[in-house]
């Protein structure tokens, strides 16, 4: 048994240098240490041995565990460790190398657009106020003139909400209702810009969510020839006196007059493109003097107070001022389409 015990340690030994690696590591663990491995073949042979040899073989077969056991931790320290250090080769960070610049980001086209309006009203003493995007059914439409059932509805292809008299608001006129009751008697000069919603069919012309900026000015002795000459001067430093414009006859139920203000279409260069519906005009807002019944309904006395109101589209706006030719391109978050306006 002593024979058998030493011929295969020496074959254990030299099957362990040839390993390299730790699946190979364990398999030699199976094979030689294992419950059926070799080493426990030949202690099942001490049954056989006459009594006074036991105590000697089973002893010498201690000794061999022992050291394959030593021999095998040794080897598995040693592969583990060259895994490691083949792994940090392999990682390793060349911490000289020239970095990579970070990619930084830039404001949306329509955010651009939006702080240019906001620049331009600036200078005219309109301030900026903000209004919700879910309004009541009452500010949206009633205090506006438009009661239920009032055809003009139709205008406003409406996103109704779970909840009864609620609205994603379909335009940014509702923020004029919160604008006079918050600060009636005194006067107004502000503009109202945010998202709007519209049940709409999406076209090059026509998103379903968009941005509109309103205007309000309040007070005494308001006229529309103030309207007209603060849309001309927007239109004047928006397009920098490169579009012409026309004001044209139209009907809201919150003022009266009102009239919409188109600016030639640079698409096609009045030509005719399914932007501007082949008009060579493209619609950019809807104004008029604040009806007196929503005076009324803001609290002022329309025998004392006047005013006029306008909203504007500024996908719209910035579509001319940059030879845009698809509204849909402002939210389809293309970074091929917003690299261009840095
Ligand atoms: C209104 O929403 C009125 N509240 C405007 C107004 C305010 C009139 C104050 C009088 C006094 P209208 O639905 O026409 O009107 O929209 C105004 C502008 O928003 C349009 O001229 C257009 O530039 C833009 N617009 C409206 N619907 C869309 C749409 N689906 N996609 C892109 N732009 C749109």
């Amino acid at each position: 048994m002593q024979e058998q015990l030493k011929s295969m340690e020496a074959e254990a030994l030299a099957a362990l240098e040839a390993v390299e690696s730790l699946d190979a590591l364990e398999e030699w663990r199976t094979t030689y240490l294992g419950r059926r491995g070799r080493l426990s073949q030949v202690l099942r042979g001490l049954g056989a041995l006459p009594v006074e040899e036991r105590p000697a073989a089973g002893q010498a077969a201690n000794e061999v565990k022992a050291r394959l056991d030593a021999a095998y931790e040794a080897r598995r320290a040693a592969l583990e460790r060259g895994a490691k250090e083949q792994a940090f080769r392999a990682e390793r960070v060349d911490v000289t190398l020239p970095g990579r610049p970070p990619s930084l980001g830039r404001l949306h086209i329509a955010t651009q657009t939006l702080r240019e309006i906001y620049a331009i009203f600036g200078q005219m003493g309109f301030e900026v106020y903000e209004a919700p995007e879910v309004e009541s059914d009452e500010l949206n439409f009633q205090a506006l003139n438009i009661p239920p059932h009032h055809p003009a509805r139709d205008m406003w292809s409406t996103f109704y909400t779970d909840r009864e008299g609620v609205v994603l608001r379909t335009h940014t006129s509702p923020g004029q209702m919160r604008l006079m009751r918050e600060r009636c008697p005194a006067g107004i000069r502000a503009i109202v810009p945010g998202k709007v919603y519209r049940y709409e069919q999406v076209s090059a012309r026509y998103e379903f969510q968009l941005h509109q900026v309103e205007g309000l000015a309040v007070g005494r002795n308001i006229h529309m020839s103030d309207l007209k000459g603060v849309l001309v001067a927007f239109a004047q430093q928006m397009f920098q006196g490169t579009r012409r414009w026309r004001f044209r006859g139209s009907y809201f139920p919150f003022t009266e007059p009102s009239f919409e203000m188109d600016i030639a279409c640079v698409l096609c260069g009045g030509g005719g493109c399914r932007v501007c519906k082949y008009s060579g005009w493209v619609e950019i807002l809807g104004a008029g003097m604040v009806h007196p019944v929503v005076l009324q309904n803001g609290g002022y006395d329309p025998a004392a107070y006047s005013g006029f109101a306008f909203g504007m589209g500024s996908e719209r706006i910035t579509m001319l001022k940059y030879g845009i030719d698809d509204i849909r391109l402002f939210f389809g978050n293309d970074p091929r389409f917003l690299a261009q306006f840095g």
